[in-house]
């Protein structure tokens, strides 16, 4: 068996007026949030599915399907907790996460190392292990036309000894 696995991640949600907005778990002053069934905190599903994806556990939807009404408004600092869980019982542990959100307003960079701390306690790892990066889409496309928001994230794992 490989002793490091890769995992990637994704995810987009819509805009909605009146929603709250969540990245990494950490509240964003806006006058916007994002839809979805969870708190849709993109940043959170897209590191979940990539650490499920690094051990090849499947995907979020699988774990927390969201016709099921005990995920509905659900804390996705959850999801990332319970995907931290099983890829230690296969015996990984996180050696680094990368990710990017993509989201036109408002300005995030200063939120960095409060959702860096967030996401490294829900992971258990230290906040110097988790990169958070932050892009417009340049107004194009439906992030540019701030229609919807979008989180990338890659996940390193290695095997424990
Ligand atoms: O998308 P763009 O290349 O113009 O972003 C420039 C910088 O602005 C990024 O590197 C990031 O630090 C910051 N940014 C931000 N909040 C956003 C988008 C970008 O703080 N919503
Ligand atoms: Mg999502």
């Amino acid at each position: 068996m490989s002793d490091f696995r890769i995992g990637q991640g994704w995810d987009v949600h819509r805009i909605a007026p009146g929603r709250k907005l969540i990245l990494g778990g950490v509240p964003i002053p806006s006058d916007f949030g994002l839809e979805g069934h969870s708190d849709a905190d993109i940043l959170s599903h897209a590191i979940t599915d990539a650490l499920l994806g690094a051990a090849a556990l499947g995907d979020i939807g699988m774990h927390f399907p969201d016709s099921d009404p005990r995920w509905k408004d659900a804390d996705s600092q959850t999801f990332l907790r319970h995907a931290r869980d099983l890829v230690a019982e296969k015996g990984y542990e996180i050696a680094n996460v990368d990710s990017t959100v993509i989201l036109e307003r408002p300005k995030l960079k200063d939120f960095r190392p409060a959702i860096c701390e967030k996401l490294a306690q829900a992971l258990g790892v230290n906040p110097d292990q988790v990169s958070v990066k932050f892009k417009t889409a340049e107004k194009v496309g439906p992030v540019g036309e701030g229609r919807s928001a979008e989180a990338q994230a890659l996940v390193t794992l290695c095997l424990r000894h």
